[in-house]
């Protein structure tokens, strides 16, 4: 299954681009610089303050069905998506990516399943995506990346960090029984990493890494040349006020490729857009 790809998972780990390491060094610089680390009752009273699922997500759910597991999201989120910052928390994104995924996993039949995401963060949705596959039985990968390295400790802004650093393949050790089955990790710059995945098909994917315009608009097009009627690519933070090129990356590649759009507004103005081919 996906040859090309294995190969590529077995070495990307092994041959870290320097400016990729600078990269993890100042992400993790950035989190610790001038303060003591965060408690954990402080991660445990933000994930309190969590958004509850947004009504057009809610809404969502009751008229198509394929609602997460609450509980289990809930507990993924605590460890891979509860970060200390401004912005109130909400894990809507990874409510949606499950729907919009068994809603394609319910209507095609395939003996593999081929996933892409952009932007792996600490796992979140790319587990929030093995968990459909894993509901319906479905073989497959989802190959997931980031300039982040999967395989260097570091802090992570979350409630693990207590520990001190560790890699996120430590983070993700809970959930070891869907990582192994179905998540590929990829270090490098995105254009860099599509440019050497040498993927035929692509069903479903997630954009949600450089949230710029020429990012977003050569990942799109690297998706949409691997992409046939009914396969589906998903992108987060489509907000004119915040992510401009996001938009007109979105917008232009949405006519320019022939997908059909829903756009669902999770409120704390924040936008995803779920495409599909027509
Ligand atoms: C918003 S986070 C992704 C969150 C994740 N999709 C989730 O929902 O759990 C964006 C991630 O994209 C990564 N990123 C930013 N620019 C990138 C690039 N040019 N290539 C690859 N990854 C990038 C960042 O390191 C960050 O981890």
């Amino acid at each position: 299954m996906l040859p090309f790809a294995s190969l590529m998972a077995r070495t990307a780990d092994a041959v870290l681009n320097p400016l990729e390491r600078i990269a993890a060094w100042r992400w993790e610089r950035g989190l610790s610089r001038g303060r003591e680390l965060p408690s954990k009752a402080e991660f445990l009273s933000a994930a309190a303050d969590a958004a509850p699922p947004s009504g057009a997500v809610r809404r969502l759910q009751s008229h198509r069905g394929h609602a997460v597991p609450e509980a289990w999201l809930a507990e993924l989120a605590l460890h891979t998506e509860v970060v200390l910052k401004p912005s109130p928390l909400t894990w809507d994104h990874g409510r949606l990516l499950y729907l919009w995924l068994s809603e394609l996993l319910s209507r095609i039949d395939l003996s593999s399943v081929s996933i892409v995401e952009v932007g792996t963060a600490r796992g979140f949705s790319a587990l929030c995506m093995a968990k459909a596959m894993q509901a319906r039985n479905v073989e497959g990968r989802v190959l997931t990346l980031d300039v982040l390295p999967h395989r260097v400790p570091m802090l992570w802004n979350c409630i693990d960090d207590e520990r001190g650093p560790s890699t996120r393949d430590n983070l993700l050790s809970p959930w070891e029984t869907l990582v192994e089955r179905y998540l590929m990790f990829f270090q490098g710059d995105s254009l860099r990493v599509l440019a050497r995945l040498h993927l035929p098909r692509v069903h479903f994917a997630f954009i949600d890494g450089q949230h710029d315009e020429a990012h977003v608009r050569e990942e799109f097009k690297w998706v949409a040349e691997r992409q046939r009627r009914g396969d589906a690519v998903v992108f987060d933070d489509y907000n004119v006020e915040s992510f401009p090129g996001v938009v007109r990356a979105v917008d232009a590649g949405l006519l320019r490729f022939g997908y059909d759009s829903e756009i669902v507004d999770i409120g704390l103005s924040r936008c995803l857009v779920h495409a599909v081919r027509r």
